[in-house]
């Protein structure tokens, strides 16, 4: 298993992967010129993991300056329960403290309840104390 920083290079094999990952919701932003831009803005946050030259996990983070934010969090099928997840979570965690930051979120679908399993075990709180808002400016509602 290798596991290094993401690239825009590795858009193709990403989508294809969060494609057939049934708890990744995908959004225009999700376009390469969107991952790329994330990418660019929050260098050296988001890794992948790979065998023998294949793509089989990826996670995404960036952070506003106080709190960070994970996303695409993905191991493919055939790899999954060998701790990939758990690895990819704790590059992303240890790069974002080197930049200051020891708080994260991250959003799950309510129905999603292996990531629900992953995250308990990994010791995040699932919060009841808080409610997501959300407002898309314009009319395109799949930004
Ligand atoms: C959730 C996901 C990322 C976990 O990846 P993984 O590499 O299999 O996770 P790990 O091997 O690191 O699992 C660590 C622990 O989490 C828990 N866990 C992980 N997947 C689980 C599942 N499907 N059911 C129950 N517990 C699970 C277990 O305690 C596991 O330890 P164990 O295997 O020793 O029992 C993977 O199932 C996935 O890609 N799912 C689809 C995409 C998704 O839902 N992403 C999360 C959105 S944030």
């Amino acid at each position: 298993m290798y596991y290094r920083t993401m690239t825009i290079n590795d858009y193709d094999a990403a989508i294809a992967l969060w494609g057939e990952s049934e708890g990744v919701r995908l959004r225009d932003a999700d376009s390469r010129e969107g991952i790329e831009k994330y990418l660019l803005r929050n260098p050296g946050l988001s890794f992948v993991a790979e065998v023998e030259g294949g793509l089989v996990g990826t996670i995404m983070a960036g952070h506003d300056g106080k709190r960070g934010y994970i996303q695409h969090l993905s191991v493919a099928n055939s790899h999954r329960r060998a701790g990939i997840a758990t690895q990819l979570v704790n590059l992303c965690l240890e790069a974002l403290k080197n930049e200051g930051i020891l708080k994260s979120h991250l959003m799950i679908l309510p129905e999603n309840e292996a990531a629900k399993k992953f995250w308990a075990n990994q010791g995040w709180a699932c919060r009841s104390d808080i409610q997501l808002y959300s407002f898309i400016n314009g009319d395109d509602q799949n930004v």
